[in-house]
């Protein structure tokens, strides 16, 4: 991919619906998790408009039929753990994808992002790598994944996230303006902790059922 990238806000009802179930601090886990699948698949969905496909021919049981298939190799990068929630629902409908967790979790009082899992083989990238978290805040933690994704030699990376602050969407524009960003929703702004307003909390908690009683 070449030129910068304009950040795309996916604008639809069905976006703007799971948003509300996703937002509202009275749902509980399991719808959280149930939103956060759709809010992926129509993420997925957009993002791979441009996906490489060979032409083949299959046979239905009438006749030979013109057809297509998905071409190269596709990694799911999730950031843990939020990102996690995100793999799943991306498999549906790409199952053949690999998946290559990373591992960072922010320092809640620097809000630097701190790396702690990061399998990435020396050799053979993936050719095209979607990097995956549902919360672009800083952008410290996306930018260190795009960069570890980039130092694998990945040359075609997307980043898809449900909430962008606006201070992250412009710090990972600046570090990677030809990764191209996919989210449901541009907030307002961070707060003085790092958190997006008026964003949905803590999807890591959230998704997983570990807020403090
Ligand atoms: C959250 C979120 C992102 C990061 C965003 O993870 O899932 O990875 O914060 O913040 P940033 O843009 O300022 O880096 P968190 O650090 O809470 O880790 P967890 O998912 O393991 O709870
Ligand atoms: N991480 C989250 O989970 N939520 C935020 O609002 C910011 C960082």
């Amino acid at each position: 991919m070449s030129g910068a990238k304009k950040p795309v806000v996916l604008d639809h009802p069905l976006v703007r619906h799971h948003l509300a179930r996703l937002r509202d601090e009275s749902t509980p886990c399991a719808e959280f998790r149930g939103a956060m699948r759709a809010l992926s698949m129509l993420l997925a969905y957009e993002a791979l408009r441009d996906l490489p496909a060979r032409r083949v021919t299959v046979r239905t049981p009438l006749e030979p039929a013109a057809a297509a298939r998905v071409r190269g190799r596709i990694g799911l990068v999730p950031i843990l753990r939020a990102g996690l929630g995100m793999v799943d629902p991306i498999l549906g409908l790409l199952p053949e994808a690999e998946v290559w967790h990373l591992g960072f979790y922010r320092d809640e009082t620097t809000l630097q992002p701190v790396a702690y899992y990061n399998k990435f083989p020396a050799r053979r990238p993936v050719d095209v790598a979607l990097v995956l978290d549902p919360m672009l805040a800083t952008g410290g933690s996306a930018i260190a994944a795009l960069q570890a994704v980039h130092d694998w030699g990945v040359k075609r990376i997307k980043l898809l996230g449900v909430i962008a602050a606006p201070e992250g969407l412009r710090a990972v524009h600046k570090a990677f303006p030809n990764v191209e960003v996919l989210v449901c929703a541009l907030d307002r702004k961070l707060n003085r902790h790092g958190y997006i307003l008026p964003g949905l909390g803590d999807a890591g908690d959230r998704q997983f059922g570990t807020l403090a009683p």
